[in-house]
């Protein structure tokens, strides 16, 4: 039998810490599909195909992940279309255990499917892609933390002189 697993996410974009998981949830299962999934907190910052396209350059030499988005669907049902047997996260710490107790717990609820955490490698504990995102938009550098593909449309984004703040005022 295929053992399958499912490494869901949004990320918008990937990082180094979930490349990480998604090398080694390979080297632990047959198939990976890593699903791109809508989180209702989130709003995106690249478009779905980007996001593909980005983790799809991480893993072009596992032959045994593929990459796909899912729109408008729970994960379980993500799991049960796909064949999967488990849910594959990384945990960074006890904040990640937090959040992702929840869902691990109403995924099984809902159809037993278990998910595995995997502990996040320190070198990555403070790699989240919302905090990238945040250092590189006023100009930190992200290097080693996303690929230099992701670093670079970062920095194309970043705020330009007459763009627009939060709270009205221009930019510069
Ligand atoms: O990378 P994220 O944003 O932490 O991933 C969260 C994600 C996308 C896996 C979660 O929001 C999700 O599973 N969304 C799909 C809808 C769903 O099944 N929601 C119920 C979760 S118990």
């Amino acid at each position: 039998m295929t053992r399958r697993a499912v490494c869901p996410g949004s990320y918008d974009p990937v990082t180094a810490g979930h490349v990480d998981v998604l090398r080694r949830a390979a080297g632990l299962f047959d198939e990976v599909i890593v699903a791109i999934l809508h989180n209702p907190a989130k709003t995106g910052t690249f478009t779905i195909d980007e996001r593909i396209g980005y983790i799809e350059d991480e893993v072009a030499d596992l032959p045994g992940v593929r990459v796909e988005a899912f729109a408008n669907r729970l994960l379980v049902d993500v799991c049960t279309e796909v064949g999967a047997t488990a849910i594959v996260k990384g945990l960074r710490g006890g904040t990640d255990f937090a959040y992702e107790m929840p869902m691990a717990l109403m995924n099984r609820h809902l159809t037993g499917v278990e998910t595995l955490f995997l502990p996040g490698d320190p070198r990555f504990e403070h790699v989240s892609s919302s905090l990238v995102k945040e250092v590189a938009r006023f100009g930190g550098d992200v290097t080693g933390l996303v690929s230099d593909a992701v670093r670079d449309a970062l920095i194309e984004r970043l705020p330009r002189p007459g763009e627009v703040l939060g709270d009205g005022r221009p930019v510069g």
